[in-house]
């Protein structure tokens, strides 16, 4: 079923390439508004108030992915040569624990892998928001779910403290649903599709529901400044109309006419084109506080494996000028460093990489493009490497800030360094200040 990702990341790189770009803005003048307790929304061209977002994503905290915290699934181990008995995400793994250990574990990785000391260290290098996926199982379960349920929430509520100590804003990210919403390992429930049948769908808008009241209550609108309603729906095998009739439209109205809060909503692209938003939740119909979030990457699918530098920092400018005449306003939610696939478990437990030719899924292979050998390992990396890199990464801020801003994934790993801002930065492959830029200008958006 992974051809799936396969079949999505093309959509995705697709949808990049566009015939004629409009021209880009000069990005002094793009802002981000936060008017607190008011209206509030993303104003375009109020200069006054703000900063684009430049943030970052707390990846593989409050929901498990196996390559962000490879330590919590190696004790599964039985084969040094495959990974049989390895669990795939958070729903096996508690389910091979059973939940008093996983209880535990869990709670022992919640306490320790993010601390106060994080949030202060990502306030003092220059962000300003955090995006935290949570699961809907944090709040509501299905009848025989392996979940651990019901505690993540104080992690949770804790972590948006200590954002606002340190003067940060928070996404809450509903990462995952009932069913997946994408068959991702990172929903939770890897290789299902099952998001909007009738009987997971109650149980993801009851959490969802639950998470828009008491995040959009007055003592949080400081702090929080967007709910996205779900991350990254497989829009291709996804009935969209269901999605958008019985799923984000009610989820609308429940927030404005109901809670009758004015708190941003933030809407996943669902892997859709750039403009494909455009005539849904509109102003000109009467909706407001609606951001659309993409999410690029250039290392899921062969051929943008093999690009050229050129290639991929063309494709990266055509992610901030493909968004310019979008109806909604728009961030990137999530977007990488890495210009390989090599991480361990990145493509999931069990799948090679594609870039070293050791994917292996099903009678689907991948041809060698380059070795993956101590991809972990700064020393190991020729000095052209190094500078790709930088170089991709800056292109990419420069884009994203042509209008809303961005959120890397993700803030720290266990190992990676492809994916992980602490190490990057740590290493000069990531810039500090954020505006700080050795390539500048890569996407012409300032005229000379
Ligand atoms: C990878 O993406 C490119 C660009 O969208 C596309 O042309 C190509 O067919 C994709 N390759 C695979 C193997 O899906
Ligand atoms: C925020 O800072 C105050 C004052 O130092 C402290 O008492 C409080 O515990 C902090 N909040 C969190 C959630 O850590
Ligand atoms: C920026 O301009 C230079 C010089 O004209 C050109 O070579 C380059 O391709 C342009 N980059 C983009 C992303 O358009």
């Amino acid at each position: 079923m992974l051809s799936l990702k396969t079949l999505l990341y093309t959509l995705l790189t697709a949808s990049s390439v566009i015939a004629n770009p409009v021209p880009a803005r000069d990005p002094s003048s793009i802002q981000f508004v936060h008017e607190e307790n008011k209206k509030r929304y993303y104003d375009y061209d109020n200069g006054a108030l703000g900063e684009p977002i430049r943030g970052v994503n707390i990846g593989g905290w409050l929901v498990l992915e196996p390559y962000i915290t490879p330590s919590l699934f190696e004790t599964f181990r039985t084969n040094d040569n495959n990974d049989d008995g390895i669990p795939v995400d958070e729903y096996h793994y508690c389910q091979y624990l059973g939940k008093d250990l996983a209880k535990s574990r869990l709670q022992s990785h919640w306490s320790t892998f993010y601390q106060e000391q994080d949030f202060a260290n990502i306030a003092s290098q220059g962000f300003n928001l955090v995006r935290i996926p949570i699961g809907y199982w944090a709040f509501e379960t299905l009848d025989n779910d392996p979940y651990v349920s019901g505690l993540q929430e104080a992690y949770l509520d804790q972590a948006i403290g200590w954002a606002r100590n340190s003067s940060l804003k928070v996404w809450v990210d509903l990462h995952g649903a009932a069913g997946s919403q994408n068959g991702f390992d990172n929903s939770g429930l890897r290789d299902s599709y099952e998001f909007l049948e009738d009987s997971n769908l109650a149980v993801t808008t009851k959490a969802l529901n639950y998470i828009l009241e008491k995040y959009s209550a007055e003592e949080y609108l400081d702090t929080v400044i967007g709910i996205e309603l779900i991350n990254e729906p497989l829009g291709p095998v996804l009935d969209m109309d269901k999605m958008k009739n019985n799923y984000l439209a009610p989820a609308y109205d429940y927030l404005r006419n109901t809670i009758k809060s004015d708190q941003i909503v933030i809407i996943h692209d669902a892997f859709q084109q750039f403009n494909y938003w455009d005539d849904f939740m509109t102003e000109t119909d009467g909706y407001w506080g609606v951001t659309i979030d993409h999410h690029h990457y250039q290392v899921f699918n062969s051929s943008q494996l093999e690009s050229s530098m050129d290639e991929h920092i063309k494709v990266a400018c055509q992610w901030g000028t493909g968004v310019l005449d979008e109806a909604h306003w728009t961030v990137c939610g999530e977007f990488a460093a890495a210009l390989t696939d090599c991480t361990k478990w990145l493509n999931s437990v069990g799948f090679g990489a594609r870039y070293d030719g050791s994917w292996v899924n099903g009678d689907e292979t991948s041809t060698y493009i380059g070795s993956c050998a101590n991809n972990d390992d700064i020393t190991s990396w020729s000095e052209q490497r190094k500078e790709n890199t930088r170089r991709y990464v800056e292109a990419q801020l420069d884009a994203f800030e042509m209008r809303g801003g961005w959120i890397i994934w993700c803030y720290k790993t266990e190992t990676s360094l492809e994916w992980d801002v602490q190490r990057l930065m740590y290493n000069g492959l990531f810039p500090q200040p954020l505006t700080d830029r050795q390539y500048p200008n890569q996407c012409n958006t300032t005229s000379s």
